[in-house]
């Protein structure tokens, strides 16, 4: 099973293949917030993509152009919602939420 490594957390947790970041989030207690309900239309499950880039799967246009906005184009920059996990990858949250 795919492994995705939360920072600055450190948590290791098991996705199931074609799971989004969110997903795995969500399953595993890791505080990554989607408050549009992973639906790419807010922005707040961002991330950066430390590696693994090329295990999660391409960045759709309206992700990007979301992205662009909010991030002015950072390159590791990706939504959680919208990252399917094929593979380990290690991601760091750009906005931890609070409690579990
Ligand atoms: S949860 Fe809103 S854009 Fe990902």
């Amino acid at each position: 099973m795919p492994k995705v490594t939360f920072l600055p957390m450190n948590q290791i947790c098991e996705a199931k293949e074609g799971e989004s970041v969110l997903d795995v989030a969500i399953n595993n207690d890791v505080p990554l917030q989607h408050a549009c309900g992973g639906f790419c239309a807010c922005t707040t499950c961002h991330i950066e993509v430390k590696s693994g880039e090329e295990k999660l799967s391409p960045m759709e246009d309206d992700e990007e152009e979301r992205l662009d906005r909010v991030m002015g184009g950072s390159l590791h920059a990706r939504l959680g919602c919208q990252a399917k996990v094929h593979g380990d990858v290690v991601v760091e949250i750009q906005n931890i939420g609070h409690g579990h």
